[in-house]
Formats: structure tokens, C-alpha cells, sequence
């Protein structure tokens, strides 16, 4: 589909499927028809930016734009491979221009030297605080304008979390649209009042790396990347949610995805990008498309974006795009509007004005991209570079050591095996502990082939970071067991341990000891999706190796998401801490909760269920017969289950699980009462909201609160603790809409408690909260009848409950 060269002819065919907004996008209903989602409906011309917020920064964008020759203007839309930065716009010195500098990624500036390596964006959603999300942001942003990088690319908010396999979950937040939202708008706001221009990505359904790109059949045919299939109704409340809060933040820039969406490429669906991101969203900023996620040049400016990255048609190969050049004759035979180019061009330079980019922004430092993964030497000679080598972490560490543990989640704590309190002896197990064999950096796209022995702070791909230092859990345990003089014990070596002869496993360890801690690892990175939901190297047996013996065994687990733990109602395993991947203070962090030194107050941004089997309902699209299709067509992913991912399935089936989506315990207990309900909403309220000119983020009446709900929150037990109340809401359900969650998170709050103490917690609901999306209507709409209010301490540990009717 991308290969037809005729413009025109190509925007019309992407652009059908004029039945689609209402037959195909309806219904997240049971009863899929493939056969409606295979276009995505035309939506022209793309719209203009308006400047909505950033009024004065578009005057000198468009003054600046002005006074570019078309090639300039063209030259600012497309990127060039020879800069020292992962993605370059190359300066224009006529006009004293210095090019941006566009970097990877979510978690750190990747590839710079003495640069911080933060928690991943699961580790951080773990925490459900706010405040030391935001702050990872800041300083995020501050590291990335120290090394002279205008735009960082990050946070993630797709994919979204829909299969538990896929290989980018844990650069994300949280497979719940709601608590993304949330972290995607603190970190966005953080990261841009620091000076950088944030990158919400990827822009949209990039829910599984498995054929995420065309690839070759066994003849060399070329078959396109995967669909992914969605419902209007399932696009706007789960997949568009989270985006929408960061267009909302005021976002720069957002990067379209390598899938294809609804029949067509991300970077060339209209619907998507000129139509629910510009107009509807009201999205003002500028669109890059993942790297080599450009498929058809003049399709892709029409279809809304506006920069295309890194600049390549063949990803390792400098000179040919499918834009410069050729961009510039498509607007010279009169195919593209030279409106579209200057608007692109306003969209990228907007944000860099009104962040001052122009003012005194920090020169690129020459070692944060020395690996160029395009592999083209040498760079222009117009790219100006500042000093090499700057360190910017100044204090940064403690942030990463207080987020670590604050999103280091307690799933199970029996016989006060938590926590440690002078222990005498500790044993620790498994190949995760101790430093990574192969050094600090792990670029690597493949596997944890080359991982067996080290400890796992990050994961791989565009998605990681160049640790300066690492905290392992072999090293913080160390320097704590010197303090009580603990004899501290290990055996790292995970075949060893899972040797069935008698003795192998634990010969060297004596004397017996009382505390077990098996650390276990589970390997992700861009590119790959997890082929099942187990931890790596056998940690399962592992830990069923060392439980078997050791009769207070607490697991620690290192994780890209969820792993299934068949060992987690085994008696001897005593307490199980999931930490995921949490940067450079990894071991510190995990040993200020071992040891209380900060009590437990993470909560689970995801749901472990029992079996592998109980996620089949939205696993990766993938088989034998797909890999060796000969059909461009064949790759094909209906997202049948509409909203009802994670635990919205769970609820939906009455299913029970391991540890819900919300759950984590603390070293301290807590209470809830005295749920009230005001309404602040007049009584005359709307289903619809009043129509309202457009601005980031949507109609603002979406964003209006019209009811507040508050509850009491008190620590009932002795010791100090962070409780995270949790407001679930019931809407009330219209059959004829498909299948409606049965609860949803809508508000959720981290409150610091002494003992004793009680605090009140105020949920404010916005109308979109309240709201479903209606595709026939194309609104959002309250439903009448009655709201459940549910509140409590995780999805399914709901404390109290009410209700209220808003029409
Ligand atoms: C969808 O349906 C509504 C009401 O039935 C109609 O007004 C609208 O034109 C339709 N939209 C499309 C794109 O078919
Ligand atoms: C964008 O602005 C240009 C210049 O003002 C105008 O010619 C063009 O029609 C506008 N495009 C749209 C889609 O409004
Ligand atoms: C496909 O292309 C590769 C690389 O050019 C070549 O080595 C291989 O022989 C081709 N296979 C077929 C079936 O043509
Ligand atoms: C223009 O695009 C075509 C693909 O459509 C490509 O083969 C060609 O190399 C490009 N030209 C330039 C100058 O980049
Ligand atoms: C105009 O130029 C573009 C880019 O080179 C090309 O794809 C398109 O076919 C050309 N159209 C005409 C009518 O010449
Ligand atoms: C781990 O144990 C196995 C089984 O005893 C042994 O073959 C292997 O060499 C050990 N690996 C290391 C790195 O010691
Ligand atoms: C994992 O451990 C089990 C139990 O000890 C053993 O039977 C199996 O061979 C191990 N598998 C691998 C891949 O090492
Ligand atoms: C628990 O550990 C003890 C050793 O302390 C062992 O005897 C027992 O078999 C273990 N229990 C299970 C279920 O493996
Ligand atoms: C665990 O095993 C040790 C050593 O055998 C024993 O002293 C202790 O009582 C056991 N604890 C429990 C809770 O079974
Ligand atoms: C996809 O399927 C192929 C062929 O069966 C298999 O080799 C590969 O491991 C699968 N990938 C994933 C991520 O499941
Ligand atoms: C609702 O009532 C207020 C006055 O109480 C009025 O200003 C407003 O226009 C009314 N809204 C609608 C939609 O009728
Ligand atoms: C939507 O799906 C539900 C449940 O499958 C069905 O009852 C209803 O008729 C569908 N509604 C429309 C408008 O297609």
C-alpha cells in the first residue's frame, strides 16, 4: 500500500472507508468483523496550527519560517543522518540556525556519558506518586538541555500495556489509561519547564515489536507491518486517553508509530494524525515519524506529519528520503501545498521559541552520541558542539534512590519475614544480583543472550541508558550487613542452583541461614517481544530450587511487567518484592525496603494473574505460518477485546487472580471510611459537552470537575506509611455500546500518614471521567443512570462504597 507512487491516487485509497466512523468504529462489541477494520477513513487537509497557548513563540516561528528559501523550510521537515545526535535537523548558518538535536529516550539521555539512568516508566508509575514522577521529569529534562539535546524522545505512552509479552511495556507506565495519563502529564510538564521539548510516542496501537516493520516473505516479497484493528469507542477511552493528557500538558512533539493502524501506516493515517491528534485533540505542536517509519513521502505530509526521521530511506544509508529532495519537487509540481510545508515548519519551531530554545541553549556535547546507530561518518561540518564530557546528574541519585524504593512493590509479607531486622545470616541466590558480565551499557537489540550473569537496572534498545554506576543488590546488601555484622552468603550461578543433585545447589553455603533472598531477572528490549511470561534463565525454578529448601525465602524480582509466579503461595517463600527496572540506585533502593529503612508503598501498575493462558486474550499477533507468509496483507492484529485489557478483563469475567492491579503492601496498616459525594456540576448538566472552540487536549469542558469525592484515609497501625487510596467508578452500562469495564480507576492520591494519623482525600472527576465515548454521535457523552463509587486500596480491596446519578 505505501508503494503507490501517485500521490493523489495513494491519499484517496488510504483516505476510504467512509463507512468506517460509524459501522466500523462503533462497537467494542463480542462479535468482531474483521472486515470493518481494514481502512481508516480520509480526513483533509491537515489543519493549521493555531498557536493555542504558544500564541507569541508562533509570530517568531512564522517570522523565522518566512525567511527560509522552500529547500530551508524543507531541510528544517526532514532529518539529517550525518549529526552527532540520534535525530538531526542541520543548521542552517545563512540564518544562524544551529539545527536541533533529538535524542533517545524515555529513561535517560541513552548513549551520553555521566548522565543518570532514572527507574523505567513502570518502575515509576509503581510508585502512583505524582510528585517524584514529576521530579524525575525535571531532572530528566535538565540532563537532556545539559548535553545540549532539544527534544527528548519520551515519555511513552504506547504501547499502552495491551499484552503482557510485548517487548516495550516497561518504557511506558501502566496498561491503564487513567494512571498514565497522569504520569505522561507530570512527566511532560517537568521535562519542558526544564527547558527540553518533550516526545509523547508512539503515536498509535504500536502494541507488540513483532513485524512492527515491513519485512521480507521467503520469496523477498515485501509484507507489511502489522495492523492493529481498533474500535472508535476502544481508540478514544483506552489508547488516545493517555495522549490526549499529554497534548493537554502542551506537548511538543509526538512521534507516529512504525504499525500500521486500521489498514494504514501510522505515519501516513489521516484519520489518526490530521484527525483525532489536530483536530480533535487540538494538538498543536509537530508530528517525526518513528525512525524509518516514513513509507510514503507526499502521503505522509498530507496525512499530518511533519518531520521525518532520521532522515533515510534505508535505515543504515545516508542520501535518499523520502522527503528533502523529494519534498521539495512534490511542492514544485504542485502535488503538496507549500501551506503544508510552512505549517510543519511553524509546528517545529513553535515549541523551540517558546521553551527559549534560541537563548542560550546549551551547546551539543560531543560524547552523548557516540555511537551514532546510523553508522554515517563523517557529520556535517555547520553542527557546533560545546564542551565534551559534562556531567549532569548533579544530585539526581537520591531522587532515583527515593523513586526505587518508593515503586518497589510488596506483594506478600508472612511471618514478619519483612522487614530485615539484624538478620545473622543472609544467603543470596540467582543470577541477578550481582554486576552485569559484560559492562554497564547494554545497547543490544536482541536478547539476554549475552546477559546471563549481571544485574538488570534497564532495559535494552532505544529505551536504555549508559550507567556511570550501578548499584547492584549484591553491593547494597554488602555495605548493610556490615552494620549489624551479618554474615552475608551467595550463590549466583542459576544452573547450579537448579541442579537436581543432592548437595550441588548448596554446598558451599553454612551455616544454614535464616534469610533467602533469590533475585530473578526478566530481559526486554525494543525489537523483541517476550516469547512467554516467565522469569529468564529458569528463575522459576530457582526459586522452587531454593524455597524447597530454605524456609524464608523472599523473592526480589528485576522485570519488564508482569511474570506469572506459580511459587507465590508456597509456604517457604515468605515475601516477594517486585521491582522492576529501576536504574542506577537499583540495589540501594531495594535494600532501604528490605531493611525499612523506607516503608513499602508501591502498588502494582498491572495484574499478575495465575497462568500464562490467562492472558491469551490479548497475547502479540504472531505464528509460523504469519512468519513465512507470502500475503503483504497477512499481519493482522484485531484488538477483539476492546476495553477490556489488564484488569478490566479480570473484572469483566469475574476471573480471580494472583495480585490485582492496585494491590502492594506496607510495613504498616491502613483504614478508609467516609466516602462523600458532592456535586459541583449545575443541575441542569448535559449529557453532551457544550460545544467549545477546540484547544490542547480537546473540548476543555471535557476537562471541567463536576463532582468531588472525598474519603478519610488513616494509619491504623504503628509506623509511619505512605497509603495510596485508590477511586474506582462504576458507569452505568448501555448494552448497545458493547462491552463496558465493570469499574475503572478515576482518581487516585499517595498520602504520607504517621501513625495514627488521619487525612481527608478529595477525588475530583472531570466530565471526561464520567463520560464514554459514543461513535455514532462522535461525542462524549454521560450516560444516565446510576455511578458506583468504589474506593478502597486496590482494584479488588475495595473499602467503601456509593453512588450518584449525573443526569
Ligand atoms: C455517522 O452517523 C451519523 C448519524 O447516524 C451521521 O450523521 C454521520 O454523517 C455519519 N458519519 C459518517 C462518517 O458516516
Ligand atoms: C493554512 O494556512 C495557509 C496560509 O494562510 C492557507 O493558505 C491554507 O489554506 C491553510 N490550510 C488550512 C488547512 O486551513
Ligand atoms: C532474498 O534476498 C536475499 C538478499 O538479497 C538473497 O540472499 C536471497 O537469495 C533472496 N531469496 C530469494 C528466495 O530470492
Ligand atoms: C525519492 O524517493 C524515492 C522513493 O520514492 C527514492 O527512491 C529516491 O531515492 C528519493 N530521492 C531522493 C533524492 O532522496
Ligand atoms: C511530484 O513530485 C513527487 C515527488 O518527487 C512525485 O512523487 C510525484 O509523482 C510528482 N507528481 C507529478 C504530477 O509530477
Ligand atoms: C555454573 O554452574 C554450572 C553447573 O555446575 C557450571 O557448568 C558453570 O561453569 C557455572 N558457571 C559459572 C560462571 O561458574
Ligand atoms: C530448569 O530447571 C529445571 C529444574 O531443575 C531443570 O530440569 C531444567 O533442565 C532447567 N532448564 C534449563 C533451561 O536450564
Ligand atoms: C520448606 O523448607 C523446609 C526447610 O526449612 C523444608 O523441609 C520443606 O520441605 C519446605 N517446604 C516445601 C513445601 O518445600
Ligand atoms: C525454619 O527452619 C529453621 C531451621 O530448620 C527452623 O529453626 C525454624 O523454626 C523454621 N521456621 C519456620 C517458620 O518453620
Ligand atoms: C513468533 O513466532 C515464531 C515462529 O513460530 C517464533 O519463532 C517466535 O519465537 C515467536 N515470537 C514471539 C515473540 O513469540
Ligand atoms: C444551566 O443553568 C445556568 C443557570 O443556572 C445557565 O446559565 C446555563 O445556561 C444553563 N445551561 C444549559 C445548558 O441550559
Ligand atoms: C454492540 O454490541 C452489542 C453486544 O454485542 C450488541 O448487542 C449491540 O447491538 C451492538 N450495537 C450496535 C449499534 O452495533
Amino acid at each position: 500500500m505505501y508503494n503507490l507512487k501517485s500521490s493523489v491516487a495513494a491519499l484517496v485509497l488510504l483516505g476510504q472507508g467512509i463507512s468506517a466512523q460509524n459501522s466500523s468504529f462503533q462497537n467494542s462489541s463480542s462479535s468482531w468483523d474483521h472486515s470493518l477494520y481494514t481502512s481508516s477513513p480520509g480526513v483533509f487537509p491537515s489543519p493549521n496550527t493555531t498557536g493555542i497557548g504558544w500564541e507569541d513563540a508562533l509570530q517568531k516561528a512564522k517570522d523565522w519560517v518566512a525567511q527560509l528559501t522552500l529547500e530551508e523550510k524543507v531541510a528544517v521537515l526532514t532529518g539529517e543522518p550525518k549529526g552527532p545526535c540520534i535525530g538531526n535537523i542541520a543548521p542552517i548558518t545563512r540564518v544562524g540556525f544551529p539545527g536541533l538535536c533529538l535524542q533517545d529516550g524515555p529513561l535517560s539521555i541513552r548513549q551520553a556519558t555521566y548522565a543518570s539512568v532514572f527507574p523505567a516508566g513502570i518502575a515509576a508509575a509503581s510508585s502512583w506518586d505524582r510528585d517524584l514522577i514529576r521530579q524525575r521529569g525535571e531532572y530528566l529534562g535538565a540532563e537532556f538541555r545539559g548535553k545540549g539535546a532539544h527534544v527528548a524522545l519520551g515519555p511513552v505512552a504506547g504501547p499502552l500495556g495491551r499484552s503482557a509479552d510485548a517487548g516495550r511495556g516497561w518504557e511506558g507506565f501502566s496498561p491503564d489509561p487513567y494512571l498514565t495519563g497522569i504520569a505522561m502529564k507530570e512527566t511532560i510538564e517537568a521535562m519542558q519547564e526544564s527547558g527540553v521539548q518533550a516526545c509523547a510516542k508512539h503515536w498509535i496501537g504500536n502494541e507488540q515489536e513483532t513485524q512492527r516493520n515491513p519485512g521480507l516473505s521467503p520469496t523477498n516479497k515485501t509484507i507489511e507491518a502489522v495492523s492493529a484493528n481498533i474500535d472508535d469507542r476502544t481508540m478514544h477511552e483506552l489508547y488516545m486517553w493517555p495522549f490526549a493528557d499529554a497534548v493537554k500538558a502542551g506537548v511538543a512533539s509526538m512521534m507516529c508509530s512504525y504499525n500500521r493502524l486500521n489498514g494504514s501506516y501510522a505515519c501516513q493515517n489521516s484519520k489518526a494524525i490530521n484527525g483525532l491528534l489536530k483536530e480533535e485533540l487540538g494538538f498543536q505542536g509537530y508530528v517525526m515519524s518513528d525512525w524509518g517509519a516514513t513509507h510514503g513521502g507526499v502521503a505522509n505530509a498530507e496525512a499530518g506529519m511533519d518531520m521525518d526521521m532520521p532522515g533515510t530511506i534505508t535505515f543504515f544509508k545516508a542520501g535518499t528520503s523520502y522527503w528533502g529532495q523529494n519534498l521539495t519537487n512534490a511542492v514544485n509540481n504542485g502535488t503538496v501545498p507549500e501551506s503544508r510545508i510552512d505549517d510543519a515548519a511553524h509546528r517545529i519551531m513553535t515549541p523551540y521559541f517558546f521553551l527559549g530554545q534560541d537563548q542560550d541553549y546549551p551547546l551539543i556535547d560531543p560524547t552523548s552520541g557516540p555511537i551514532n546507530i546510523l553508522g554515517i561518518q563523517p557529520y556535517l561540518d555547520t553542527f557546533q558542539y560545546g564542551e565534551a564530557n559534562v556531567d549532569v546528574r548533579s544530585n539526581h541519585a537520591d531522587l532515583i534512590r527515593k523513586l526505587g524504593s518508593a515503586g518497589t512493590v510488596l506483594l506478600k509479607n508472612s511471618n514478619n519475614a519483612l522487614p530485615l531486622n539484624k538478620p545473622k545470616n543472609i544467603a543470596v541466590f540467582g543470577n541477578d544480583a550481582a554486576d552485569p558480565e559484560n559492562g554497564l551499557y547494554s545497547l543490544s537489540l536482541t536478547s539476554n543472550g549475552d546477559f546471563e550473569y549481571g544485574h538488570l537496572a534497564v532495559g535494552g534498545g532505544s529505551g536504555t541508558g549508559r550507567l556511570t554506576y550501578l548499584s547492584t543488590p549484591l553491593d547494597a546488601l554488602k555495605a548493610r550487613t556490615k552494620q549489624d555484622g551479618t554474615l552475608l552468603q551467595w550463590n549466583l550461578n542459576n544452573t547450579l542452583l537448579t541442579d537436581s543433585t543432592p548437595g550441588a545447589a548448596f554446598g558451599a553455603i553454612y551455616p544454614y541461614p535464616d534469610t533467602c533472598i533469590v533475585t530473578i531477572k526478566t530481559w526486554a528490549a525494543e525489537g523483541y517481544d517476550k516469547v512467554n511470561l516467565l522469569p529468564d534463565w529458569n528463575g522459576t525454578a530457582v526459586v522452587e530450587a531454593v524455597a524447597g529448601w530454605c524456609n524464608n525465602t523472599i523473592v526480589v524480582t528485576h522485570t519488564s511487567g508482569p511474570i506469572v509466579m506459580p511459587w507465590a503461595d508456597h509456604p517457604n517463600v515468605t515475601a516477594i518484592l517486585v521491582a522492576h527496572f529501576q536504574g542506577e540506585q537499583s540495589g540501594n533502593s531495594l535494600v532501604d525496603v528490605l531493611y525499612g529503612d523506607v516503608n513499602p508503598s508501591a502498588k502494582l501498575p498491572y495484574t499478575i494473574a495465575y497462568n500464562e493462558s490467562d492472558y491469551a486474550f490479548a497475547r502479540i499477533t504472531n505464528s509460523t505460518e504469519l512468519k513465512l507468509t507470502e500475503d503483504p496483507n497477512a499481519w493482522q492484529a484485531d484488538f477483539e477485546e476492546g476495553l477490556l485489557i489488564d484488569y478490566r478483563h479480570y473484572d469483566y469475567y469475574n476471573l480471580s487472580v494472583q495480585y490485582e492491579f492496585g494491590y502492594g503492601l506496607s510495613y504498616t496498616d491502613f483504614s478508609l471510611s467516609d466516602v462523600k459525594i458532592e456535586r459541583l456540576a449545575p443541575s441542569n448538566l448535559t449529557a453532551r459537552p457544550a460545544a467549545a472552540a477546540t484547544v490542547p487536549g480537546g473540548n476543555p469542558t471535557l476537562y471541567d470537575t463536576l463532582y468531588e469525592i472525598t474519603v478519610k484515609v488513616k494509619n491504623t497501625g504503628s509506623l509511619a506509611g505512605d497509603a495510596v487510596p485508590q477511586l474506582y467508578l462504576s458507569q452505568p452500562v448501555d448494552a448497545s455500546f458493547g462491552r463496558t469495564p465493570t469499574q475503572v480507576l478515576r482518581g487516585f492520591e499517595k498520602v504520607a500518614l504517621a501513625a495514627g494519623q488521619t487525612r481527608t482525600v478529595t477525588f475530583p472527576l472531570m466530565r471526561r471521567d464520567l463520560s464514554f465515548w459514543d461513535a455514532v454521535q462522535q461525542q462524549w457523552i454521560i450516560p444516565s443512570g446510576n455511578f458506583g463509587v468504589r474506593a478502597g486500596f486496590s482494584s479488588r480491596d475495595i473499602q467503601v462504597t456509593s453512588g450518584f446519578k449525573v443526569l
